[in-house]
């Protein structure tokens, strides 16, 4: 009874009294201490799993989109590095994995690749396809040493969440970051709102332009809410159907309906 209640004080403790801290994650040792390379005028790391994925990112992705998926791995570089907490607890590579990856399941709608199925989200298309590359990779690589199930899942949690800011800000580092990169390029704010510099912020962008970043992530959306109507009801997504879709229609799909049944 009283290692009940002492536990329930460590809950309450852990999730109440500390409640925008998120989860933490205590960092497996040396886990970040890898070779680095530049890119984009950024330090980054560099593991035969992290420039495999940006040939599997570019492999499907138009130029546009994997500019974007670049550039979010760079500015989240850029802002962990402006800050001691997340240096401490971002397991880099996988947070490389999840920034190069988490657009997958949209590149790889054009080209109908394997990864992409009938009426899951997008995001979740992509976490499934990240983590099957890394367990193809390591297999390979004979790397599974590093790639316990808790990185796979800190992976898959990073990408299927990082459309979702207000569920991911309040998750592990590594997570949290993946979403700030996709932040911070959709802000197209020079980087200033995210303490970046415009140094910085005008190497990446040099480097990895935006070329016709919207009007390609919109035709995109648009492509998605075509083919894949079922993923996108009740999703921030939806508004791309119900705008541009003939015969788009999420009415008997969303949550509303439940409490308000169709006549
Ligand atoms: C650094 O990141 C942590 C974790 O997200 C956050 O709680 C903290 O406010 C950040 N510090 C600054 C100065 O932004
Ligand atoms: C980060 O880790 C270093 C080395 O363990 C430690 O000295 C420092 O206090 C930590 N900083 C934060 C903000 O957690
Ligand atoms: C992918 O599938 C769609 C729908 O079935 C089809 O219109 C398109 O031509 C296919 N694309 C490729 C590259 O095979
Ligand atoms: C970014 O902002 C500039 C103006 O500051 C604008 O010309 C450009 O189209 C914007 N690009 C994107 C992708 O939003
Ligand atoms: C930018 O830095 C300031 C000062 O350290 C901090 O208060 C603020 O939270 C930071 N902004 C972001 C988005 O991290
Ligand atoms: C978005 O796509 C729709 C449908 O193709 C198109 O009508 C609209 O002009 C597009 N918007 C932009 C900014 O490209
Ligand atoms: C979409 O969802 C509906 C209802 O769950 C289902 O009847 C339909 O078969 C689904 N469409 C596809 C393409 O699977």
């Amino acid at each position: 009874m009283q290692f009940k209640l002492d536990l329930t004080v460590q809950v309450l403790v852990a999730f109440c009294f500390c409640p925008s801290h998120g989860f933490h994650h205590k960092l497996p040792r040396n886990i970040n201490e890898k070779p680095t390379t530049v890119v984009g005028g950024v330090t980054v790391i560099d593991t035969p799993l992290v420039r495999a994925a940006q040939v599997y990112a570019r492999q499907y992705s138009d130029d546009f989109l994997y500019n974007h998926v670049m550039r979010t791995w760079l500015f989240g570089v850029l802002f962990i590095n402006n800050n001691a907490t997340l240096q401490n607890t971002t397991d880099l590579e996988v947070h490389a994995l999840g920034a190069l990856l988490h657009d997958l399941g949209l590149g790889g709608l054009s080209l109908n690749a394997s990864f992409i199925t009938e009426n899951r989200r997008f995001e979740v298309d992509s976490g499934f396809a990240a983590t099957d590359f890394v367990k193809d990779q390591v297999e390979d690589a004979d790397e599974s040493s590093d790639w316990e199930a808790q990185r796979l899942q800190l992976l898959w949690d990073s990408i299927v969440l990082s459309s979702e800011p207000k569920f991911s800000l309040y998750k592990e580092a590594t997570v949290q970051t993946v979403t700030y990169g996709v932040l911070i390029d959709l802000s197209n704010s020079s980087g200033a709102e995210y303490n970046i510099s415009s140094a910085d912020y005008n190497g990446v962008v040099a480097d990895f332009p935006y070329l016709n970043f919207l009007s390609g992530v919109n035709q995109t959306l648009v492509e998605l809410a075509t083919r894949k109507p079922n993923s996108t009801y009740d999703s921030w997504q939806q508004a791309f159907g119900d705008a541009f879709v003939p015969h788009y229609s999420a009415f008997g799909y969303r949550f509303l309906d439940i409490f308000n049944p169709p006549a």
